[in-house]
C-alpha cells in the first residue's frame, strides 16, 4: 500500500494510453505495433451509422400499442483502423464497431433481438480459471447489457443470460427515464473484457422535451467520440497481453498504446467555425483519460482552451461547467459542447493527457450559428440524506499472490456466487459507503439505477483494517462540479471512502453491481443485488 506503488499505477494507466511509454509489450504474434510510428491524422472520423427498426411489433404489455423492433447481428468483421495499418478483424453489433447508434425517445419503448452470428472460437486468450469462463462453457458466449438503462431485469443482460453462436436474444428497453447518453455492451460471465476489446459496444442516446428546448447543437453538429485503447499486432491485429502463466492469461488490467476513436487511430474532424456537442463514451477496460483541446499538436503539455460540460452519465448538469480538461474513466460518458467559433480555420487538437489523439479542422466560412448555452440546464433535485432508508458499508478489496501480483479482486469481501446480500426495497433511497482498501481508483457502476455522489474522504486505513470500524482522517470532499448531476458509474479513489445515495425505482429482480475495470469485473469484483417488494 506504498504511495510510490500508487502513483506507479496511475502513471501506467495513464502513460500506457497516451502512447509515452514505448512498445515492446510482447503479443501472441509478435511485437505490438508502436502508433506513434504512423502518418497522423490521415482518417477522416468515422460516425457510427444510426440504427433502423425492421418492424413494429405489439407492445409486450399492451398489444395495442406498436413498438419499433431492431434486429442485430454480431459479427465477425474487418475494418481498417489507420490507412496504413492492414485491415484488423473485429466482433461489433451489426459487422461494425462502434455498433449501430440508437436513437430512442423517453417514455418510447423499443424491442432488440441481439443474434450472435459470431464464430466459436474467441478472438482473444479465454482464462478457464476464472469464474463463470470454466473449460465447461462454451468459449464464445454474449449477453447484451444497456448500460445505464433502467430495463427490467430480464432483458438487463445479466452476465449470466448468455447466448452463443447460433442463437439470440431478445431486450425489452422501455426507455422510461430522462434523456440520456447510454452505451450497450457484452457483459458476459468471465469474458466481458475480452468482447469488448474484440469490439462489442455501441451507442444508445434517449432523448426529451427538457433537452430539446434548449436547442444544443444536433444533426451534423452533434458527435459522438466513443473512446478506447487497443494493442495491435505489427500485422494490424488486435493483441490481448497475457500474465504468462501457462493455463492463466488473466492480468489485472488491459491499457492499449493506441488509442481509438469511433474506430479509428488519429482520426480528423472537419468543422464550422460554430458550436458542435460532443457526446463522449469511455468504453476502454482499463484505461483512464484526461481530455483536453489544444492549438498544439506536440506531444508535450495537456491543451488549455475552455470548453462547457453539459452532461454526464444520465443526462444534462443543472448548469454548464467550464473545464479544461476532464477526466472520464471507463463506463463514464461526457456530454460537452465546444466553441469553434473561436478558431476559424485554425486546427484544434483533442488530447489525452499530453498526446493529440484526434486533429479538429476548423472551416473559416462564417455560419449563422447564434448558439447560445443557457445558464440553466435542467433543475436536479439533491437527494437528502435524512431521507436514506439504509446505509450500507461495502469495502473493495484485492487480493495478491505470494508474488505480490494481483490475484482476484472482492467487493465486500464476497465472491459473485455467494448469496445475494443487497437487497435494496423498491422505492426507497439508500446510501452505498464504498470503501476502497486497494492501491488502485475503481469506476463503480450500479445497474438499473442512477443516483448521486454526495463525497469522498480520507479515513484511518489501519484501524480499518484492525477493527472493521471507519475513522475518516480527512474532510469530506464534495463531489467535482461536473459531478453533480445524476450518475450510473463513480470513481472510487485509492484508499478513499465514497458515498454514493441511491433511489431503487423501476423494477424488483437481481442486478448486478461491479468495477468497470473490465479485468476486475470478470475476476469476481461483480456482485449481484436485488430490489424486493415492500
Ligand atoms: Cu457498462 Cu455492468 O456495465
Ligand atoms: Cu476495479
Amino acid at each position: 500500500m506504498s504511495s510510490s506503488s500508487t502513483s506507479r499505477r496511475v502513471f501506467l494507466r495513464q502513460a500506457t494510453a497516451a502512447g509515452i511509454l514505448q512498445n515492446n509489450q510482447p503479443s501472441p504474434t509478435g511485437l505490438a505495433l508502436s502508433p506513434y510510428v504512423l502518418a497522423k491524422f490521415v482518417d477522416r472520423l468515422p460516425i457510427p451509422a444510426i440504427a433502423t427498426a425492421r418492424k413494429t411489433v405489439p407492445h409486450p404489455h399492451n398489444a395495442r400499442v406498436r413498438i419499433p423492433y431492431y434486429s442485430i447481428a454480431m459479427r465477425e468483421f474487418q475494418a481498417k483502423v489507420h490507412r496504413d495499418v492492414p485491415p484488423t478483424t473485429f466482433w461489433g453489433y451489426g459487422g461494425s464497431s462502434p455498433g449501430p447508434t440508437f436513437e430512442a425517445k423517453s417514455g418510447e419503448p423499443l424491442m432488440v433481438e441481439w443474434r450472435n452470428e459470431l464464430p466459436n472460437k474467441h478472438l482473444l486468450p479465454v482464462d478457464k480459471t476464472l469464474h463463470g469462463a470454466e473449460a465447461d462453457k462454451p468459449e464464445v458466449r454474449t449477453v447484451v447489457h444497456l448500460h445505464g438503462g433502467k430495463v427490467p431485469p430480464e432483458s438487463d443482460g445479466n452476465p449470466e443470460r448468455w447466448i452463443v453462436p447460433g442463437q439470440s436474444a431478445i431486450s425489452f428497453y422501455p426507455n422510461q427515464q430522462e434523456a440520456a447518453q447510454l452505451f450497450y455492451h457484452d457483459h458476459a460471465m468471465g469474458i466481458t473484457r475480452l468482447n469488448a476489446v474484440a469490439g462489442l459496444f455501441g451507442m444508445f442516446f434517449i432523448r426529451n422535451q427538457v433537452e430539446e428546448a434548449l436547442n444544443l447543437p444536433r444533426g451534423d453538429y452533434e458527435i459522438p467520440f466513443v473512446l478506447c485503447d487497443r494493442v495491435f499486432t505489427l500485422d494490424g491485429q488486435l493483441s490481448y497481453p497475457t500474465s504468462g502463466v501457462p493455463g492463466k492469461p488473466w492480468t489485472s488490467e488491459f491499457y492499449g498504446n493506441a488509442i481509438l476513436l469511433n474506430g479509428k487511430l488519429f482520426p480528423f474532424l472537419e468543422v464550422e467555425p460554430r458550436a458542435y456537442r460532443f457526446r463522449i463514451v469511455n468504453t476502454s477496460n482499463a484505461g483512464f483519460y484526461t481530455l483536453s483541446f489544444s492549438k498544439d499538436d506536440k506531444n508535450l503539455v495537456p491543451g488549455n482552451e475552455p470548453f462547457q460540460m453539459i452532461g454526464s452519465d444520465q443526462g444534462l448538469l443543472q448548469q454548464p461547467v467550464s473545464l479544461k480538461s476532464l477526466a472520464i474513466t471507463p463506463g463514464e460518458r461526457a456530454d460537452v459542447i465546444v466553441d469553434f467559433s473561436r478558431y476559424p480555420g485554425e486546427h484544434i487538437y483533442l488530447k489525452h493527457a499530453a498526446a493529440p489523439i484526434m486533429e479538429i479542422r476548423v472551416s473559416s466560412n462564417k455560419t449563422n450559428d447564434a448558439f447560445k448555452l443557457p445558464a440553466t440546464l435542467r433543475s436536479i433535485e439533491r437527494l437528502k440524506e435524512s431521507n436514506a432508508a439504509v446505509n450500507r458499508e461495502l469495502t473493495l478489496v484485492d487480493y495478491k499472490d505470494d508474488k505480490g501480483k494481483a490475484k482476484l479482486m472482492l467487493l465486500n469481501g464476497a465472491h459473485y456466487s455467494m448469496p445475494v446480500t443487497e437487497k435494496p426495497v423498491l422505492g426507497t433511497t439508500e446510501i452505498w459507503t464504498l470503501i476502497n482498501l486497494t492501491d488502485d481508483t475503481h469506476p463503480i457502476h450500479l445497474h438499473l439505477v442512477r443516483f448521486q455522489i454526495l463525497d469522498r474522504r480520507r479515513f484511518d486505513f489501519a484501524a480499518y483494517q484492525k477493527t472493521g470500524k471507519l475513522v475518516f482522517s480527512g474532510p469530506a470532499i464534495s463531489p467535482e462540479p461536473q459531478e453533480m448531476g445524476w450518475k450510473d458509474t463513480v470513481r472510487a479513489d485509492v484508499l478513499m471512502v465514497t458515498r454514493i445515495i441511491v433511489r431503487f425505482e423501476g423494477y424488483t429482480g437481481r442486478y448486478v453491481w461491479h468495477c468497470h475495470v473490465l479485468e476486475h469485473e470478470d475476476n469476481e469484483m461483480m456482485r449481484p443485488f436485488e430490489v424486493v417488494k415492500s
